[in-house]
């Protein structure tokens, strides 16, 4: 097939790598089908799919259900995690023979009620899948005492609860960030933070980087373009895990992506349908949006305003993700011949969001209404149109394939428990 590209840019496709498609479990949310072809209208060619859906993919049954599932509908190639936590450690070797991308390790709360695992067995979790050169991501934030406060603050009937609700100080997620690094380096795990929402975050990366720990990190738009002075336009739609945060970390979230602390560019697409995302009492708001399709002209149109260059933000979207997961040169690059996947941009167009207009199923973003510029126009994945002109392609539901088999991590990296102490220990001093 041929198409005109004159004055179009022809880029990478996308790799998103935090995703959740909620399928099975949530068919009001989104399934892989609608998921998938929203990120076909986004650019994207590869995501991954996080491991809160029904049941939790924590056991090779549920990943085998999800494989089959994903298989069926995908428009676009994907990638399936596990979760690792105290009730899935003894499965890891499952999980990897049952092919998933990498594992989830939540911290934190969230959706689907995962329960947290303790220092200790984060500890014997990072254990059991250092040896396997797999990379760990992690939702590094920890709000059970938070939840507490909330829990207060809406017995007492605060009447403007959403200045509250998600003021949960970021010292949860830097605390959360530390502590990964530290037990990433002490084991040799390989990490990925994910949705890196305050500048605080970034010096326990940064600082796990220089010390040769393999830590990598992730930012998604909302953290980029959003702040809490969006509260009051956005009401309870932008309620999202971690929350938004004050206006002055969005320069340094920049900066670090621009000199290379943050390695990538993924959503966090965490769709709800309306009317879990518009409830009355704001407390009982389902947390996230969905972002995989408005990722790219978001993105695209701060690099025409000279945020950064389009070669930074192919690094953040496709290069690096391909990189980090072990997909390059399979993914993550122009390729030439009949696996490529591409996406043809018209960084010109300038048009409107509009949440009626998205392909998700959950319609509430705190982007409606959104100028922005630059258009995908055509998705390539493996060669095969799935967006053409727009248009999804008659018979795509299903091109999608795993790309667990086409991943190569390198090998295994030696534990450091000397090191560790000794890093410890000497930011202990430093105080
Ligand atoms: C995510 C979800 O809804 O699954 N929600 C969110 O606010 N980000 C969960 C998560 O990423 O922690
Ligand atoms: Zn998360
Ligand atoms: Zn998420």
């Amino acid at each position: 097939e041929i198409i005109d590209a004159t004055g179009l840019h022809v880029l990478p496709g996308a790799i998103d790598d935090h995703v959740h498609f909620r399928d099975p479990g949530y068919p009001q949310k989104e399934d892989f089908a609608s998921g998938t072809a929203a990120a076909a209208f986004g650019g994207v060619t590869t995501v991954f799919d996080m491991p809160n859906t029904l049941p939790t993919v924590e056991n090779a049954h549920a990943l085998a259900e999800k494989h089959a599932i994903a298989a069926a509908k995908a428009h676009v190639d994907y990638g399936l995690y596990g979760v690792l936590g105290e009730t899935s450690i003894d499965n890891v070797a499952a999980l990897i023979e049952g092919g998933v991308i990498g594992f989830k390790l939540y911290m934190g709360n969230t959706f689907g009620r995962i329960p947290t695992p303790s220092t200790g067995a984060m500890l014997e979790a990072f254990e059991a899948v250092a040896p396997t050169g797999k990379r760990i991501s992690l939702h590094a934030e920890t709000n059970s005492v938070m939840e507490r406060r909330e829990a207060k603050l809406r017995k007492a009937g605060r009447i403007e609860p959403l200045a509250h609700l998600d003021s949960r100080p970021e010292v949860v997620a830097i605390e959360a960030v530390s502590r990964a690094a530290i037990l990433a380096e002490w084991t040799g795990a390989r990490i990925h933070i994910l949705h890196i929402s305050s500048a605080g975050e970034l010096r326990p990366l940064a600082e796990g980087k220089a010390r040769g720990v393999d830590i990598t990190g992730e930012t998604c738009p909302h953290y980029l373009f959003l702040s809490t002075d969006d509260y009051s336009r956005c009401g309870g739609i932008i309620r999202v895990n971690p929350p938004v945060r004050e206006a002055r970390n969005q320069g340094p979230i920049w900066a670090a992506l621009v000199d290379g602390a943050i390695d990538v560019i993924a959503t966090d697409h965490a769709p709800h349908a309306i009317e879990e995302k518009m409830r009355r009492d704001i407390w009982t708001v389902d947390c996230g949006f969905p972002g995989v399709e408005t990722q790219m002209p978001l993105m695209l149109t701060a690099i025409a305003q000279g945020r950064a260059s389009i070669c930074d933000y192919v690094r953040w979207s496709a290069a690096n993700p391909a990189r980090i997961w072990g997909l390059y040169p399979r993914k993550g690059v122009i390729q030439v011949g009949a696996d490529a996947d591409i996406v043809v941009v018209d960084l010109g167009r300038r048009w409107t969001i509009r949440d009626r207009d998205l392909h998700s199923r959950g319609k509430a973003s705190p982007w409606d209404g959104y100028d922005v510029q630059g258009l995908p126009l055509h998705t390539i994945v493996r060669g095969r149109f799935v967006l053409k002109d727009r248009v999804l392609q008659p018979g795509t539901c299903g091109w999608g394939r795993s790309v667990h088999s086409i991943q190569t991590m390198p090998p295994p990296k030696p534990a450091n428990v000397q090191q560790t102490t000794t890093a410890i220990l000497s930011s202990g001093t430093r105080t």
